[in-house]
């Protein structure tokens, strides 16, 4: 924004009022600490309650939650438990054991939560992610659901293509959900599914989300903080297309999606050729 515009005051005062509101509001103070895109964020989100202690961080968090975005969320994990729920039973069908990955899994409640449904459980779960914080998070979410037998949590860096090919063992329900549409640069997705295709057997199933597009695109980018040290959270929304063909270009052919009712977040799945 040009300096002094009123465009420029206007976010300015933006910013300003949702760290005033942090004061009070848990929604607010998660997304101002670590991002209104983090792991920690999408957990409040999913928790889907209003957590403040005071009445005004209650009213905030209402409204918060209640966002159409955070919404279309909800929805998400829905379809991604709908989506696991069915590719795991076809393994299962197809005399399969099922082993789960998820490279950028946050907290990780969406995937437990979706293993808890699961009529077989799988034989194993991996979850990993890149902040400490994260895999500490989702180590006490393991361990309160009496999941350590099956499920573990491990720091690892979603874009590297070597370190996911070297996963073991190799998976045959992939997940990666809320990573893509932080990022604008194709390459690093290519070497990102590149990785997941080698970390995962052939006949597998990759659950991918996608962002076609958002309604608050401007107020998200100019007034929200990224978990990326507090940089700007400029999402880089993906037409299906063009990101059916990333997935593709891996070494995928595309099965299934799901979309919910605003039109924001599609859940697909695709198979490993
Ligand atoms: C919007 S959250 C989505 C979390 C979860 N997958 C979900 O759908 O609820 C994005 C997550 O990606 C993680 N992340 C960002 N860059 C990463 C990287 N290079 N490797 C692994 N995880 C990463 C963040 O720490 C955060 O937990």
């Amino acid at each position: 924004m040009p300096k002094h515009s009123v465009k420029d005051w206007f976010w300015k005062l933006t910013k300003g009022n949702l760290k005033l509101g942090s004061r009070w509001s848990e929604a607010l103070k998660i997304g101002e600490d670590t991002g209104y895109d983090s792991g920690s964020t999408l957990d409040f989100v999913y928790r889907n309650q209003t957590e403040s202690q005071h009445l005004l961080g209650k009213v905030i968090d209402h409204q918060y939650l209640n966002a159409i975005g955070w919404k279309g969320i909800r929805v998400r994990k829905q379809h991604i438990e709908q989506l696991l729920a069915k590719y795991a039973k076809r393994l299962q069908d197809d005399q399969q054991s099922v082993k789960i990955l998820d490279i950028a899994a946050g907290h990780g409640r969406y995937i437990l939560d979706a293993i808890a449904q699961l009529k077989t459980p799988p034989s194993s779960a991996l979850l990993r992610d890149y902040s400490d914080l994260n895999v500490a998070a989702g180590e006490l979410l393991i361990e309160q659901r009496g999941l350590e037998k099956i499920a573990k949590f491990e720091l690892g860096d979603a874009f590297n293509r070597d370190e996911l090919a070297a996963i073991e063992p190799k998976a045959n329900l992939a997940v990666v959900s809320g990573l893509y549409e932080l990022f604008a640069d194709n390459d690093a997705l290519r070497q990102s599914l590149q990785g997941l295709n080698l970390a995962m057997e052939q006949g597998g199933y990759l659950i991918y989300t996608g962002q076609i597009w958002h309604p608050q695109q401007e107020f998200i980018a100019r007034a929200l903080t990224s978990h990326r040290e507090g940089q700007a959270w400029v999402m880089r929304l993906r037409s299906q297309a063009e990101m059916d063909a990333l997935v593709e270009q891996a070494g995928f052919s595309k099965v299934d999606q799901c979309i919910d009712e605003f039109g924001i977040f599609t859940v697909s799945v695709a198979k490993k050729l």
